[in-house]
């Protein structure tokens, strides 16, 4: 059973900007096919600013609390500013994530980065995008793989 920093779980047990945004201007939804769970985030933007960001995750806790994380770090930061969020500053900003668990965190990202290219996309007649899968894990990870 991996450990949790206190942050993972309070973000775990109390999800910040759950939900939908009807009329987004951006949706990123990915699937991870070696877990098998879902994430889609939502986004507003406004003035080339992330005016608003919800998520709704069919996954693990981790990925409940690195989604979490992520909408709360780009949360009116520009689109540039919410690009260079990675797995990495996530995992950070909760105080790490055990190494097993650290491709939830990817799940998270990625779906923020495709919301950000999707509302680009959808911008210049070229969208939505829709639903992606995530690249498949190599065999050992999905040997390490478990739920939360
Ligand atoms: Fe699938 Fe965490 S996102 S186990």
């Amino acid at each position: 059973m991996p450990v949790y920093s206190e942050k993972v779980m309070d973000h775990f047990q109390h999800p910040r900007n759950v939900g939908e945004i009807e009329n987004a201007d951006g949706v990123g939804e990915l699937g991870n096919p070696t877990c098998g769970d879902i994430m889609k985030i939502y986004i507003k933007v406004k003035d080339d600013k992330i005016d608003d960001v919800k998520f709704k995750t069919f996954g693990c806790g981790a990925a409940i609390a690195t989604s979490s994380m992520v909408t709360e770090l780009v949360k009116g930061k520009t689109l540039e500013e919410a690009e260079r969020v990675s797995n990495m500053v996530v995992a950070e900003a909760l105080d790490g994530l055990p190494p097993i668990k650290m491709h939830c965190s990817n799940l998270a990202a990625d779906a923020l980065h495709l919301a950000i290219e999707d509302y680009r996309a959808r911008k210049a007649g070229k969208g939505p995008i829709g639903m992606v899968e995530t690249p498949e894990h190599d065999e050992d990870e999905h040997d390490l793989l478990e739920h939360a």
